[in-house]
């Protein structure tokens, strides 16, 4: 007999705006008994609930993976699947489906079965009515709270952000005091934490907030510029100047005149260059390599650094007068592990952001994921989460993200579906993620990071500074 199309219930259903919005609560029956699955649609007919019905598991399965129903209830024997199968498929293509068995033929290590591959709930045939009506309406009442809890965190996320930062613990809201206080009248402040703890985004806030806003925000990264080429690619140089000075070139505080220069990882300025530095902080001038005119700029500076430049000075690797020059105004910005509050937060907001750049349904992620990332202590801090959170939508077929799409080191237990075609990332993008993993578990420390990845520093500052996927959350 040839399987009997679903039918969809209340006409039509657009399939792509149905996954895409998600208020209409969706409920999939699939038997093989017509007249059980009849009883499905007059025992459960709602308002808030869509109810689609098959006798076909292929055809339900298929439903299953374009309209993501929120409920299943599924039938444990059918000719052509064991219903156990069925429910391993589904839980696969979606961890957040609520999966309901039912069946004639009732045996509790089934149904324990059944609950540890992830049903949610198990009922006897025949149905009763006021038993199916019961659990049904408490599941309902649980996925409403669930997505009422999804908008509620969107809405929390929009609210909890400063010039593109997120926060609410009270350590991001003195960030966030601090970066208002200190926007208008700096000249040159110095920005400390972990690495990836936010440091070049509230530098650009702060550039947002101040006077020159409309000025250039220029970034020179002390790290991975090469030695010998950092002087003039801060002053620039003169045709002739040195072999290859082929023509003038313009430094970077010129570029930065009337803005902000953001000196970022200033604790990797050589020591030789460092005099140079303060005159041109302190003074507003400088000359370029090669020549002795002396250029006058009006230049905001912002240094950013991960070290302890204290220690460095104590050292002898950073001049004391510079040290204290950028540091006259100084900001600390706290590790994640130290505002976990804002986990969740965060979550949502990355959820969102890479959802929309890989243009996928993706509209939160299971308890149990979430779980295992609070667990987690976050060496590499924000930037870790981001990437974890890019890695994981951009491996997830589910509408929520769940522990098997997060990195090995959450625990996944689960194999990724072999039968899923595997994301396609360039070269570049690989080298990319692989060496944003190796610094992050090293808590930020690039020198050796560098070392065990086989490449300069500079050129491992080139391959962290490639963006994930095409667009940026800064910009
Ligand atoms: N509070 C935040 N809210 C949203 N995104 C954030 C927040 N803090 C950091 N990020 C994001 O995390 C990433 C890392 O931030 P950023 O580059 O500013 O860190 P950093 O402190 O400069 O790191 P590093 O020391 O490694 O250079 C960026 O993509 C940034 O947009
Ligand atoms: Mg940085």
């Amino acid at each position: 007999m040839p399987a009997e199309p679903a039918t969809i219930w209340k006409g039509q259903v657009n399939y792509h705006d149905e996954v895409v919005n998600r208020r209409a609560i969706t409920l999939l029956a699939i038997d093989d008994d017509p007249e059980s699955l009849a009883l499905v649609r007059a025992a459960l007919k709602r308002d808030d609930l869509e109810i689609l019905t098959t006798e076909d598991p292929e055809a339900g399965l298929d439903l299953v993976r374009r309209l993501r129903p929120q409920i299943v209830l599924l039938d444990l024997i059918m000719p052509k699947l064991s219903g156990l199968e069925m429910l391993e498929s589904i839980i696969g293509i979606d961890p957040a489906t609520e999966v309901i068995l039912i069946t004639a033929h009732y045996s509790s290590e089934t149904a324990v079965e059944a609950m540890q591959k992830g049903a949610s709930d198990y009922l006897d045939k025949p149905l009763q009515i006021g038993k199916l009506r019961e659990r049904i309406d408490r599941l309902i009442a649980d996925v409403q709270h669930r997505n009422r809890a999804d908008e509620l965190s969107e809405e929390m996320v929009k609210a909890c952000r400063f010039e593109g930062i997120i926060g609410r613990s009270p350590l991001m809201l003195d960030v966030f005091a601090r970066i208002r206080r200190i926007a208008p009248h700096f000249r040159t402040a110095l920005i400390t934490g972990d690495t990836g703890t936010g440091k070049e985004l509230v530098a650009r806030a702060i550039h947002s907030l101040s006077p020159v806003a409309g000025g250039p925000f220029v970034v020179a990264n002390c790290a991975a510029i090469p030695e010998n080429l950092l002087e003039s690619e801060l002053f620039g140089h003169v045709r002739g100047a040195f072999t290859g000075a082929v023509q003038d070139k313009v430094g970077l505080f010129e570029h930065a005149n009337n803005g902000t220069l953001f000196l970022d990882e200033i604790g990797e300025m050589p020591l030789a260059a460092q005099p140079k530095l303060l005159r041109a902080v302190q003074n507003q001038e400088f000359q370029r390599v090669g020549s002795l005119a002396i250029r006058k700029v009006n230049v905001r500076i912002l240094a950013a650094t991960n070290r302890d430049l204290r220690t460095s000075m104590k050292d002898g690797d950073f001049r004391e007068d510079l040290f204290f020059r950028l540091s006259m105004v100084q900001m600390k910005l706290p590790s994640l592990e130290e505002r976990k509050d804002d986990l969740p937060l965060l979550l949502h907001h990355f959820i969102q952001h890479f959802a929309q750049t890989y243009n996928k349904p993706i509209v939160g992620i299971s308890r149990r994921a979430e779980a295992a990332l609070l667990r987690y202590r976050w060496p590499g801090n924000i930037r870790e989460l981001e990437n974890v959170i890019g890695y994981a939508c951009m491996m997830t077929d589910s509408t929520k993200l769940d522990v098997q799409d997060l990195p090995d080191l959450f625990g996944s237990a689960s194999q990724p579906d072999a039968s899923a075609p595997a994301p396609l990332v360039s070269l570049d993008e690989i080298q990319r993620i692989h060496a944003r993993r190796v610094v992050d578990q090293l808590g930020g420390d690039k020198t050796r990071a560098a070392e065990i990845l086989g490449v300069s520093r500079a050129t491992l500052y080139r391959l962290l500074s490639a963006k994930v996927g095409t667009a940026h959350l800064t910009e």
